[in-house]
Order: C-alpha cells, then structure tokens, then sequence
C-alpha cells in the first residue's frame, strides 16, 4: 500500500508555543485511523497541523506524494483533504443545499463523485431539512451538514475532529454507519479524533494515542479493545 499521508517529526503549535512534539505516523489509501488522548493533549492540533493552520516548527508533511508542509490551506483542500473541525463549521444563515452548494469543489483530473444527492443519500435526515438554515438544525443533523460539506470537496482523506461529541445514541449510531458506507464504497481514508475511544477503535483497525504532544502509544486497536486496563491507563477512561 502507497503512504497517502506521512508526518514525520512534526513540531507544530500556535505561534511560538509548541504543542505537537515529535509526531509521526503515516496513513495508507484507504486507511482509518483512530486518534485518542485526554482533553488538551494535541489532538486538534495533530488534524489543523494537516490542514495547515498552525504553525509548523519542524518535520514534513507529505500527501499524495507532494510535501504540503508549506502550502496554503486551500491547496491541501484542493490535493483532497477534506477538514471536519470540532466546532462543526457551517454557515447558519445559508439553508443545507446552499451550505452544501458552497463548499462543491471540483478536483481537476480526479473523479468527483459528490453530489448533493449522494450527501442526502448518506444522510437522508438531512435531505428531510434541505430547506432549513444552519442555525435551524439539531446538533447531529449539524454535523451530518459538515461532514456532508468536507464529501461535496472531493476529498480522498477526511479529519474528524470528535464528530460524536454530546450527540444522541441514535445519532452516533447513523453518523457511524456513514463512516462505514464511506470507507466501503469511497475507500475514504479518515483520521477520526474521538471522545468516545471505544467506538472509535471499534471504528478504525489502527490508533495512534497522544499525550502532552507526544505519540505515547501505536498500534492496532484490537489491542487496545482486547486490554481495557491498558487502554485506561493511556487516555484516562476506557471510553
Ligand atoms: N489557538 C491556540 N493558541 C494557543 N494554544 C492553543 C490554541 N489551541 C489550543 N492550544 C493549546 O494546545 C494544546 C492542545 O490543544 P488541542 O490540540 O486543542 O487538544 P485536544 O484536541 O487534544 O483537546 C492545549 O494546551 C491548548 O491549550
Ligand atoms: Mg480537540
């Protein structure tokens, strides 16, 4: 398998403050991969550091086989990285089709599969609310907008930032089986941040824990699901 994505020795925080120290990892076509830690420990940095909006001290950011390490926030939308953030960015005043018809980017050469239809077809609660406003939707159906938002980009990666945070068991349950109907039918590689480490490395067969900037633990998340002890001790709680 091909690295779509390698950090090597990343560096990176806000400024001059450095947050991530050290971080390596790389990421296959088609790869899920979990990232897990306690509150404040880098994790929203690591994906923004992919994005590019932090500040990178040292290290390489490769994708698709170019290093984006200095390229603009855009140019790495347009390479296919697809940015969920944790404050689930959406346009409040703008009704979902406009939200979605905003952020439709064509990617020259690449096949662009996405299609309003196709983000109503993975989340049909949200073709239900077509016509309502950003601000006239519940927190899930929200975050079926973003995700939906980051697809109509044509991306071949996509970063979560904790997509489940304070949803409803129902919804977590939807927003998974999305997951799933991405990685199937896109072969989608996803990096998922997560609260909820449980579902997440029931989610994605590798993870990546940090802690205090630095990646204290890799591997295969069976491990991990196998090892609720060890799990705990890593991020706190066993999710
Ligand atoms: N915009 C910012 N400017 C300065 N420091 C920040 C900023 N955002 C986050 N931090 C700091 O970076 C560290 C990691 O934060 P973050 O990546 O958000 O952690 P996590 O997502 O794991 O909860 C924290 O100490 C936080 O206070
Ligand atoms: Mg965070």
């Amino acid at each position: 398998m091909t690295d779509m994505l390698s950090l090597s020795d990343i560096c990176a925080g806000y400024g001059e403050t450095v947050v991530l120290d050290g971080i390596s990892l790389t990421l296959g076509d088609g790869d899920n991969l979990a990232v897990l830690g306690r509150n404040g420990v880098g994790k929203t940095t690591l994906l923004a550091t992919v994005m590019g909006h932090t500040t990178l001290h040292a290290g390489s950011v490769v994708f698709a086989g170019r290093d984006i390490a200095r390229s603009a926030i855009y140019k790495r939308a347009l390479a296919g990285i697809g940015y969920v953030p944790q404050e689930r960015e959406i346009f409040p005043s703008l009704s979902v089709e406009e939200n979605l018809t905003v952020a439709a980017q064509r990617r020259p050469g690449r096949a662009n599969a996405w299609t309003m239809a196709r983000v109503f077809d993975l989340f049909p609660s949200l073709a239900a609310r077509r016509r309502n406003m950003g601000n006239q939707l519940s927190g899930g159906e929200q975050q079926m907008l973003s995700i939906g938002r980051a697809l109509m980009g044509n991306p071949s990666l996509l970063l979560l930032d904790e997509p489940l945070e304070g949803l409803a068991p129902v919804i977590i349950d939807a927003l998974i089986a999305a997951l799933h109907r991405l990685r199937q039918e896109d072969r989608l590689a996803i990096m998922l941040v997560e609260q909820h480490a449980r579902l997440a490395l029931e989610f994605a067969p590798r993870v990546l824990i940090l802690d205090r900037g630095k990646a204290v633990w890799a591997g295969d998340s069976r491990a991990l699901l196998d090892d609720p002890q060890k799990l705990a001790g890593l991020i706190g709680v066993a999710g």
